[in-house]
């Protein structure tokens, strides 16, 4: 356990890079391991979900080298050519590692067996098994569909058409990495649209695929066995990571703050369209594309916030942010009502339950119910003055923390060593930035463990 405190603190200031995206960073590795060739990646980022990733990928026969921070040059197997591992893949705490290998594993005729911390190993994995078990994939997991698992692969998947029942990035992306080595089309309908990292960097490494809008949702058609070539791949900064300092910087007054090279990808973007209804001052600059991911420098000033109504049809576009925008909210005059949240209850905790045990800690009036939240806001700094526990969560860390910085009294977490999994240097960043962010004594926690 490594303590942190954050303390009230004053107006942030500054410019800060934060690390490459999540999202991106893993299907890199992955997509650059089944590509035949060397693909060099720029701005990986080196967190520990991340490095799950790349350690699966050696082991099953990639080559990885990192050649300095974020550098890293990998030569892949091409489709069917990975190797079966010598010994378990251990996942750490990444859903998305566990669920994009599943699929990647599904259609290789090798078997492999996944296993993950306590956080993962409770997290459902039937949303992934039972699509992939159709395809021809034999998956033998604890009960509920929980890690450990072992997936024994076919070399004969057949192409496939399903519609997701949960609006998941994580789903989806394992079926079109299966239907890489199927042959013919296999088609993945989401009723709503989530992130479409895969389907980009599928198409960057060559893979024709087509997305088609329709009465029944977002169509995805990925024809299988491409020769999918190494390519040069240019990761993004994380937004769900500059949400951390982005809302610090909204909450301090007089904080004025610029993240450059951060991705901007539509489906990814609900913060930033909720905080500016609240009335944030957020401005995109310089905007690009790279890798064809959408790229812009952000740049926000402090100012008063007011309560809003978030869609529950907006969820996808921001299902990581709910942490730190249920903090936005403590803080903004009003309350803020989000809905659609039911998801949130299976990530790394259930951040339904983190979120409103840890503001009602801090003084903070709060209401959750099966998928809705309601924060009134203080209307400026909240009381503060608790210790949360972060229940493995690396987002639940962050946001208290940031919670802390505009707060009276300063707010602890009992285990800072889950935000490595995503923001490595998170608090030096936040510290530069002028927040008062520091170890603490270990102290009893005061919310349940999630
Ligand atoms: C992710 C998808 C989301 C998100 C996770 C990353 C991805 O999960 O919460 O942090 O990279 O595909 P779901 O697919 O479970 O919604």
């Amino acid at each position: 356990m490594s303590p942190l405190i954050a303390r009230p603190s004053e107006a942030l200031r500054g410019e800060a890079r934060v690390p490459g995206d999540k999202s991106i960073s893993h299907r890199a590795l992955i997509l650059a391991a089944l590509a035949i060739g060397e693909s060099m990646i720029e701005g990986l980022l080196e967190g520990e979900d991340v490095l799950r990733t790349a350690a699966a990928m050696r082991a099953l026969g990639a080559e990885t080298t990192r050649l300095a921070s974020g550098r890293w040059q990998v030569w892949g197997r091409g489709i069917g050519g990975l190797v079966e591992p010598e010994d378990v893949l251990d996942m750490g705490n990444s859903g998305t590692a566990a669920r994009l290998l599943m699929g990647v594993l599904a259609s290789h005729p090798i078997s492999a067996i996944l296993t993950g911390d306590a956080s993962l190993r409770r997290r459902p994995m039937a949303r992934v098994a039972v699509p992939l078990r159709a395809m021809g994939a034999q998956i033998v997991a604890r009960a509920g569909d929980r890690l450990p698992l072992a997936v024994v692969g076919t070399g004969e998947a057949a192409p496939f058409s399903y519609r997701l029942p949960v609006p998941s990035a994580q789903v989806k992306s394992a079926i079109l990495l299966a239907g890489l080595n199927a042959p013919g089309l296999t088609t993945v309908i989401e009723p709503q649209p989530t992130r479409d990292h895969s389907e980009l960097m599928l198409r960057h490494f060559g893979a024709e695929i087509t997305v088609e809008d329709g009465p029944e949702g977002r169509a995805i058609r990925l024809r299988g066995q491409p020769e999918l070539r190494g390519r040069p791949v240019h990761v993004p900064g994380d937004p769900s990571s500059a949400a951390f300092p982005l809302v610090a910087a909204l909450i301090l007054p007089g904080s004025a703050v610029r993240l450059p090279g951060v991705g901007v990808n539509p489906l990814r973007t609900g913060l930033l369209t909720t905080l500016k209804e609240m009335g944030a001052c957020i401005t995109l600059e310089n905007e690009r594309t790279e890798a064809g991911e959408p790229v812009a420098d952000l740049h926000v000033a402090a100012g008063p916030l007011d309560g809003v109504e978030v869609p529950a049809e907006r969820a996808p576009a921001m299902i990581d942010e709910y942490p730190i925008l249920a903090v936005a909210a403590a803080c903004a005059r009003g309350r803020t009502v989000m809905r659609g949240l039911s998801e949130l209850r299976v990530k790394e905790s259930d951040r339904l339950a983190a979120i409103a045990q840890g503001l009602a800690a801090c003084g903070v009036k709060v209401d959750a119910d099966a998928d809705s939240l309601t924060v009134e806001g203080c209307g400026g700094r909240v009381p503060g003055g608790a210790t949360i526990a972060t229940a493995l969560d690396h987002r639940i860390a962050m946001s208290f923390l940031v919670l802390g910085l505009a707060a009276e009294h300063p707010v602890s977490i009992d285990d800072a060593s889950p935000i490595d999994t995503s923001f490595p240097g998170f608090a030096a960043l936040m510290t530069g930035l002028g927040a008062a962010i520091a170890p603490a004594e270990p102290v009893e926690t005061v919310t349940e463990d999630a």
